[in-house]
């Protein structure tokens, strides 16, 4: 039998909601402090101890970083109770470690999971990310085309001027080319100080967020996690690694990479059905933040399968005491 045949996503969803939930409930007494690495480890922790209750034989491919860097939730790290199906995990613990620490909007526990050999092991080096929501013709934007072009050809394909359509950014010095070119065609730029895999998601429902379009380079494991996401939101995701270096051409050789120009759509990132939930640390347009209250902590997951584009919200109060 293929570990596709035995990957039952249905049941295990409700269990990938527990994890992620657990790493946001645990980053919150952390959430304003201006300590990134506490919230981190905080969040880490709690992913693992919950996920290591799952019934999987999972492997990390995306992950806290290399095994010597990271000691828990290192890439190749295995969890689960190794009694389950195969299966390949994406996760950020806590992606907006500074956005938790400022108390900033959008931080997020991530974590998808699919069959085993289902997702890209992208190296922890930049990706180039173009993404856009559900409806449009398949590669109505690429990543040939110029910022500009991107939001003229969007534009038509939407049926509106250049001036209705708002492109996320993560703001970076990085970026200042692009940003000038995008200014120049009208379009509205919401700019953001962290979180792309957040800022991704927001194109897939572009009346809740007012986001059309995604654009620019970050981390690419995040991109697999935003590939995952967007694979069952719908929409449209392009990336490309990007290498500064020769260190950085050997770590991605060494996660099986040989062809360092390829353009990666959003199902060669993840290749086969998944499973993906999110929950909300601060506050976001996508998912509210950690709720407190006297004797509760109050946490919003989204929960997604792509096999049926099934998408679930959930409120989980949980007592502190
Ligand atoms: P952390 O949660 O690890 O701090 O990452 C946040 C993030 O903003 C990602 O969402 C994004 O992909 C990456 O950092 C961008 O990297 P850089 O800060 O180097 O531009």
């Amino acid at each position: 039998m293929s570990s596709s045949v035995e990957f039952h996503d249905r049941m295990l969803s409700l269990g990938l909601a527990r994890v992620s939930e657990a790493a946001a409930l645990a980053s919150a007494k952390l959430i304003g402090r201006g300590d990134e690495k506490a919230a981190d480890q905080a969040a880490v922790d709690a992913m693992r101890t919950q996920l290591n209750r799952l019934d999987i034989k999972g492997v990390v491919v995306i992950g806290e970083g290399e095994r010597d860097e990271a000691p828990m939730l290192y890439i190749g790290e295995e969890v689960g109770s190794g009694s389950g199906p195969a299966v390949d995990i994406a996760l950020d613990p806590l992606e907006g470690t500074t956005l938790t620490a400022k108390d900033m909007p959008n931080a997020l526990a991530v974590i998808a999971m699919g069959p085993r050999g289902s997702m890209l092991h992208a190296p922890d080096v930049y990706m180039d990310k173009l993404a856009i929501g559900p409806g449009f013709r398949q590669g109505v934007v690429t990543l040939d085309m110029s910022p500009s072009e991107r939001v003229s050809a969007l534009a038509s394909a939407k049926g509106c001027s250049t001036e209705d359509i708002t492109v996320c950014v993560l703001e970076r010095d990085r970026h200042d080319e692009m940003l000038d070119e995008l200014r120049g065609t009208g379009a509205a730029i919401r700019l953001i100080t962290d979180g792309d895999v957040a800022g991704v998601m927001h194109c897939a429902e572009p009346e809740k967020t007012g986001i059309d379009m995604y654009m620019g380079s970050g981390g690419a494991p995040e991109g697999v996690l935003a590939a995952a996401a967007l694979k069952c939101m719908g929409g449209q995701m392009f990336g490309k690694l990007l290498f500064r270096n020769d260190d950085e051409k050997d770590r991605a050789s060494k996660a099986g990479i040989t062809n360092f120009d390829r353009v990666y759509t959003r199902d060669d990132m993840v290749t086969e059905d998944v499973i993906f939930a999110a929950t909300g640390v601060t506050d976001g347009s996508l998912v509210p933040g950690i709720r407190r209250e006297v004797g509760y902590l109050t946490a919003e997951t989204i929960l997604m399968r792509s096999k049926t584009g099934s998408v679930r919200r959930m409120t989980y109060r949980n007592p502190t005491s």
